[in-house]
């Protein structure tokens, strides 16, 4: 593995080995380490607000012995117009890594293709990787390894966003069933589903027979960076998949609800359920960390 830069460029075995490495790099935390990135300078690239991607890479690369610069492009040349091509071909001559957060996917793969120095997704519109290996190490956590083979796993809201995106590839990859359940107008279209071509992924505009015996259940901002002025129209048609209460009473006994936060209580999770759930979804964020130094160990690797 040269790059991180989609669950869809992964092969199942290869998230299975990065699970099985967080796993492994969390119970070693506090010990003495393998410093994999000793002497390396890392760049991270955004374009878009963070709190938990960027302080869970700088803290996991200084853990690894890396050393990190925070490269706003609101500061580069690249938010003055610098081609990505250029930016990346100068910064592949410095830098050992890249951590790219921006809009449109091709950017980081044009990025990873002329820097030449191992790139990471740390969320474009299209792909969310990073925050689903997290996620997927947390379901480890509760349910067992590998727990996720019998289970069904729904995502309610704006299910065709990067999230949900990520979720429908590592469905295919993993082949857990995956229950989707959005406005018809935010449901996958029929070319993402026939390039997908999972008979494991069915997709709804019925909240509750998406909810009904998942064992896990997710959702995420009806309104992703970058979308702020569907505000109005979008809210309007995703209350009914709202995770609350009363959607959550048909879901499997023993169900988690999971949310990549930030968080935008009374819209798609209510108050409620979220401090009910507050323990898997504040590991998720913690697992963050985790993940993603397993992705950097892997990384230096080749
Ligand atoms: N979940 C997630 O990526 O959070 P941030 O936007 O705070 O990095
Ligand atoms: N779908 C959200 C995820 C935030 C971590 C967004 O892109 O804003």
């Amino acid at each position: 593995m040269k790059n991180l830069l989609s669950i869809e460029s992964l092969s199942g075995e290869e998230i299975a080995e990065l699970l099985e490495l967080g796993h492994q790099l969390k119970a070693l935390r506090g010990e003495p380490q393998k410093q994999p990135l000793s002497g390396q300078s890392w760049g991270l690239i955004f374009s878009k607000s963070s709190t938990r991607t960027r302080v869970s890479f700088e803290v996991g690369i200084g853990e690894l012995g890396g050393h990190t610069l925070f490269l706003s492009t609101r500061d580069m040349q690249l938010g003055r117009g610098e081609p990505i091509k250029d930016t990346a071909r100068v910064l592949g001559r410095m830098l050992h890594g890249a951590v790219i957060r921006t809009y449109a996917q091709q950017d980081v793969e044009d990025f990873a293709t002329y820097s030449e120095i191992p790139t990471i997704n740390a969320l474009t519109d299209q792909e969310h990787p990073c925050q689903i290996l997290a996620d997927l190490l947390t379901l480890e956590e509760i349910y067992g390894r590998g727990a996720w083979k019998n289970m069904k796993i729904a995502f309610l809201g704006d299910v065709d966003n990067n999230m949900g995106r990520s979720w429908m590839w590592a469905a295919k990859k993993l082949g857990f069933n995956l229950a989707l359940a959005g406005p018809q107008q935010a449901l996958p279209n029929q070319k993402i589903l026939a390039k997908l071509d999972a008979p494991n992924i069915t997709c709804t505009t019925d909240a509750v027979e998406a909810v009904r015996c998942a064992t896990v259940i997710n959702t995420d901002t009806w309104i992703s960076m970058g979308q702020e002025d569907q505000k109005g129209s979008k809210e309007r048609a995703f209350f009914p998949y709202q995770v609350n209460r009363e959607l959550l009473s048909v879901a499997e006994p023993g169900h988690s609800v999971f949310h990549c936060l930030p968080a935008y209580r009374g819209y798609e999770i209510t108050e409620d359920v979220l401090e009910a759930h507050a323990s898997a979804i504040f590991r998720e964020a913690e697992n963050r960390l985790h993940a993603q130094k397993a992705v950097l160990s892997i990384l230096s690797r080749s």
